[in-house]
């Protein structure tokens, strides 16, 4: 359960969000959205993903188990992004070996933590950017 106050930070914090997009095109706010979740990715993942989210971070010869390349989650899966579970597991909320201990240190936690911070997003909506980043990122 969300406290009322996260859900009042959350619809404050969306409120800002939408504010920012009045004015801009469909395509301009979908855009801000691209290059949230790529400014995200940049700053918190690609130290072993890669900037290319291929596996190829410089930390990534260092990790017991090397990341798998991330623009091909769609391919590993028939074709299709599963969405929702790569929502979960950014969000720390399905473990996957790697993300539990120093391999991953937990973003998710981090983000929950800066919640409530100027400057920052509620974690759901960062991590809805970075599973839409990565959704844009599969390859064919
Ligand atoms: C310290 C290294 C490290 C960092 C930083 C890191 N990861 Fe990972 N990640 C891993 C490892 C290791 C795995 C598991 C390898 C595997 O089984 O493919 C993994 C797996 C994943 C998976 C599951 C891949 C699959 O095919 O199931 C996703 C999604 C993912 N990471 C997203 C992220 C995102 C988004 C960030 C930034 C917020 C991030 N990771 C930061 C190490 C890292």
């Amino acid at each position: 359960m969300r406290s009322s106050r996260t859900s009042q930070l959350s619809a404050f914090a969306l409120a800002i969000l939408m504010g920012t997009c009045v004015g801009a095109s469909a395509a301009e706010t979908r855009r801000a959205v691209f290059d949230d979740g790529k400014m995200e990715f940049e700053e918190n993942c690609t130290g072993c993903h890669g900037k290319d989210a291929t596996g190829t971070g410089e930390l990534a010869v260092k990790l017991v188990k090397p990341p798998r390349d991330l623009t091909a989650i769609a391919q590993r899966n028939g074709g299709e992004f599963p969405f929702w579970r790569v929502f979960d597991i950014i969000a720390g909320d399905a473990p996957v070996a790697g993300h539990d201990t120093f391999q991953m240190p937990l973003y998710s936690q981090r983000m929950r933590a800066q919640e409530g911070t100027p400057g920052f997003l509620p974690s759901h909506v960062r991590v809805l950017e970075l599973t839409h980043y990565l959704e844009s990122v599969q390859k064919k």
